[in-house]
């Protein structure tokens, strides 16, 4: 629950990972089937953390896209039914712009103009957040997401899933300079995955059974790989244009390593906001917030709308 500030009284998450865990990857169908059964309660238990109740709600934030269309359409739906059972105005928000205002959970002075890295399962977008809140796209994943390479590479290295944060955790004490990976080229300020991960892919085959050292030092090394090819982007962009602030989003942006290559990096070129880990990864606060952003811009009684798995920024 949001107030405005913005400011969170509270946000529950109800992660799926273990239920996915089992196959290795998100099912969709079982992904909109606990989604359905879970949002409820979540409802409930973000009240009453809150310390609030129904009657003090002045509108409802939900996920209008992007993302997978099954669960888009379990939270639009249900949200319109409380909406309309409530009358309550109902604002659908972009999941990518909840991981851009999530900065402002962490500060709510935290404003445009500002460059801004995006990583998450589905995208790498560096983005510029123009003065009035005008939100550009400046560089895109060209193949795999950052999450989706730290995915793909855990099951290379046969870590579970997800692997993004088991290679986190294999690679800290490890020697990210045991094997040099290729850092991924792609024109202007786009990302490109593919070639990195194949790197990794032929590297783990060549070398056949893994000591628990080398495949430590292999996720390390592959990580250092991800981050420094993301920092580089940011770090043109910012150079092309500077800008007062820099701010890091997506459930990547949890990443250890990233977190302090990026203040080693970015920190002294202007002021690095990264929210705490739990405002990266998806979470109900960010959508909240970014609902707020929507509401002061549109008014009190938005427009009604439908699920849009492919939505961008706004
Ligand atoms: O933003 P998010 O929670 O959901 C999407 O919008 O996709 O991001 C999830 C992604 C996954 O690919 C996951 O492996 C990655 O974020 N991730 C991490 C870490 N924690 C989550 N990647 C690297 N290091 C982490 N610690
Ligand atoms: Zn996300």
């Amino acid at each position: 629950m949001v107030v405005s500030g913005p400011r969170y009284l509270s946000n529950i998450v109800r992660s799926q990972d273990a239920l996915h865990a089992a196959y290795g990857g998100v099912v969709p169908e079982l992904a909109a089937r606990a989604h359905l059964q879970t949002m409820v309660p979540v409802l409930e238990r973000a009240l009453e953390t809150a310390g609030t109740r129904w009657e003090a709600i002045d509108a409802i934030a939900v996920t209008r896209g992007p993302g997978l269309i099954g669960c888009l359409l379990v939270g639009v739906n249900l949200a319109q039914a409380i909406g309309w059972a409530r009358g309550l105005p109902v604002i659908g928000v972009s999941h990518l712009a909840g991981h851009l205002y999530a900065a402002q959970l962490e500060d709510p002075a935290i404003a445009p103009p500002a460059l801004s890295l995006i990583v998450s399962g589905g995208h790498s977008d560096l983005i510029r957040w123009h003065p009035g809140g005008a939100i550009e796209v400046i560089g895109r994943t060209r193949d795999d997401a950052a999450g989706e390479a730290f995915d793909k590479g855990a099951r290379i290295l046969g870590l579970p899933f997800p692997g993004g944060p088991a290679i986190d955790r294999l690679a800290a004490g490890a020697d990210p300079k045991a094997v040099r990976f290729p850092r991924p080229r792609a024109p202007g300020f786009d990302f490109s995955f593919s070639g990195v991960k194949t790197a990794l892919l032929y590297d783990v085959r060549k070398r056949g059974d893994l000591s628990e050292q080398q495949r430590a030092d292999l996720a390390a090394s592959y990580q250092e790989a991800i981050v420094d090819a993301l920092l580089t982007r940011v770090e043109a962009a910012y150079a092309a244009e500077p800008v007062p602030t820099i701010i890091l989003g997506g459930g990547v942006a949890r990443n250890r390593r990233l977190r302090e290559a990026a203040q080693a990096r970015l920190g002294g070129l202007a002021r690095l906001v990264i929210p705490a880990p739990d405002l990266c990864t998806d979470n109900a606060a960010m959508i909240g917030a970014a609902a707020l952003v929507e509401w002061e811009r549109r008014g009190p009684d938005p427009a009604p709308f439908e699920a849009d798995p492919s939505l961008g920024f706004s």
